[in-house]
């Protein structure tokens, strides 16, 4: 499996201990960015990390902002990418149990970095329980289909 990462200035801090961690499980990444606490535009980074799914680069995605809102919320408008802002164990394990999350979005303002990596963790490692959850997410998918259609 390999992880794209990206934060904003906000969540660049956070995931320098991310990639530690990650590195640490000798899960592969690749980190794109932001380099620095100069502030930037969260939307850009949403946006690498979801082409990094797109065109294969990368199986999953991690975004990290302030609050894990602007990233998420970034993330879901481009296809294919099912972006879950995560605060708990509880919704950790659901993201990628009932929502198949191929991506997810923390808050370095909001969290405390143990815990940012305990639910990156269980996410990673909860497998999805597919049946009436497929079709669920499936539908989830069809609508951005249908808005293209239009
Ligand atoms: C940056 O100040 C902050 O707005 C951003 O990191 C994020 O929290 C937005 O959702």
């Amino acid at each position: 499996m390999k992880i794209a990462i990206a934060s904003d200035h906000a969540g660049f801090g956070l995931k320098g201990e991310i990639l530690k961690f990650l590195e640490s499980r000798n899960i592969r990444t690749i980190d794109l960015g932001t380099y620095s606490e100069e502030s930037v535009d969260y939307p850009d980074y949403a946006e690498k990390v979801a082409d990094a799914l797109t065109d294969g680069r990368a199986d999953k995605g991690i975004l990290v902002c302030g609050t894990g809102i602007g990233m998420s919320v970034s993330a879901n408008k481009k296809k294919g990418i099912v972006a879950a802002l995560i605060y708990s164990d509880y919704t950790a394990e659901m993201a990628a149990k009932h929502n198949r999350a191929n991506v997810i979005t923390l808050g370095a303002r909001t969290m405390q970095k143990e815990d940012a990596i305990r639910y990156i963790d269980i996410w990673m490692n909860t497998p999805f329980e597919g049946g009436r959850h497929e079709k669920r997410v499936r539908k989830v998918l069809d609508i951005e289909k249908e808005q293209k259609e239009k």
